[in-house]
């Protein structure tokens, strides 16, 4: 069985592909999730044309943890999981983790489905008894509601290797996606934080991402921001791995060609749905705590501890954290001056 644990557009997601492949799933969510799936049932589409539908009453959805294992290791109404997929957000990530720590059988392994850097280990501190390993998905996926998830570009999956996530390849290799197994997630999580520093420029920008990237001045702050990452990360001897069809490096270039230009360059990376944004706008409509502090936080954690400082990650973060106060979205050339770039 797979848990689910934070059933939201990414565990929707996984979760439906895993099901469609005849896997086992339980997904545990919040009741404003599960309500319309188990109304709806729960339908995956992607830019590539998928179509799968799993009909509600085929859907494990328990709104908390205990009840959806039942009592593991007495008389469980469930099986206990051979892996759980970890896929709240960043500031829920401790909460989940005791979660997990207070129901699940030692040594489970639960994969951290996150972005950031840091979140499997910072689960693996409050929950010891667990063998936490890092995950990434690179690629965007929108609650349309009505239980519909859209997978609207196209990315990366990748986990650290370990013996029970094979099965777990073979299933997301049925349904097309590869899973990519690695010895070491680093390079692949740093490669993803690169391309997430989009997330705040977007989100400042109240654009769809497509329109966003389309103008040459959020591209410029966009540069910036990955520049100063770049420099942190090379003085910390950090590769970060390639994502995109060039290097980090040549990404920079690309960025800052004029529009023209970056259009056509840029063909492939520009596949996304009109409408897709990334999931920081959406809390910060919602009013909802934001990522930030694990994403240009982690550049300037990683700065500091070489000794060096990373201003405009600083400045972007608390822009983000400023958003309440301002409410209203920065035109490219009010973000460049915010940031000083
Ligand atoms: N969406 C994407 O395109 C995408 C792509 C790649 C990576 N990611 C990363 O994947 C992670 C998940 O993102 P997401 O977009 O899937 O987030 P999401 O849609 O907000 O889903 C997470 C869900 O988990 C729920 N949750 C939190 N704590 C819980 C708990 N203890 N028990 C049950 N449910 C709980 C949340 O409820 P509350 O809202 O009440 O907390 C929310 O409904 C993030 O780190 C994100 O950066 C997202």
């Amino acid at each position: 069985m797979v848990l689910i644990m934070g059933a939201g557009a990414v565990g929707c997601f996984l979760g439906g592909l895993l099901q469609a492949s005849g896997q086992s799933v339980v997904y545990v969510g919040r009741p404003k999730v599960l309500e319309p799936l188990a109304s709806h049932g729960l339908t995956l589409t992607d830019l590539d044309g998928r179509q799968n539908t799993i009909a509600g009453r085929d859907l494990r959805l328990f709104s908390d943890l205990p009840s959806a294992l039942g009592s593991v290791g007495d008389q469980s109404s469930v099986e206990p999981p051979v892996v759980t997929l970890l896929c709240v957000k960043a500031g829920a990530t401790l909460a989940a983790a005791q979660l997990l720590e207070s129901s699940l059988p030692a040594g489970s392994v639960v994969v951290s489905m996150q972005n950031g850097i840091g979140q499997a280990a910072l689960a693996q501190s409050v929950a010891p008894s667990l063998c936490f390993l890092d995950g990434m998905v690179s690629f965007n996926i929108a609650n349309l509601g009505d239980g519909r998830y859209h997978r609207g570009t196209a990315g990366l999956l990748a986990a650290t290797d370990h013996p029970v996530l094979r099965p777990v390849a073979e299933a997301f290799k049925l349904q097309q996606l590869k899973l990519r197994l690695v010895a070491d997630m680093r390079p692949i999580q740093w490669g993803k934080l690169l391309l997430n520093l989009n997330n705040p420029v977007n989100a400042l920008s109240g654009m769809p991402l497509r329109e966003e990237l389309m103008q040459a001045g959020y591209r410029r702050c966009l540069a910036a921001l990955q520049e100063e990452a770049l420099h942190v990360l090379r003085a910390a001897a950090i590769e970060p791995a390639q994502l995109t069809a060039v290097t980090p490096q040549k990404f920079l270039r690309v960025l800052r060609l004029p529009t023209f230009l970056f259009r056509l360059v840029a063909r492939q990376a520009l596949k996304i749905d009109a409408k897709a944004r990334s999931s920081m706008a959406d809390d910060l409509t919602a009013g909802r705590l934001t990522e930030i502090a694990w994403l240009c936080g982690e550049v300037q954690r990683l700065a500091q501890s070489v000794g060096l400082q990373a201003p405009l990650n600083a400045r972007m973060q608390a822009l983000v954290e400023a958003w309440p106060q301002r409410g209203a979205p920065y035109s490219p050339r009010q973000l460049a001056q915010a940031l000083g770039v």
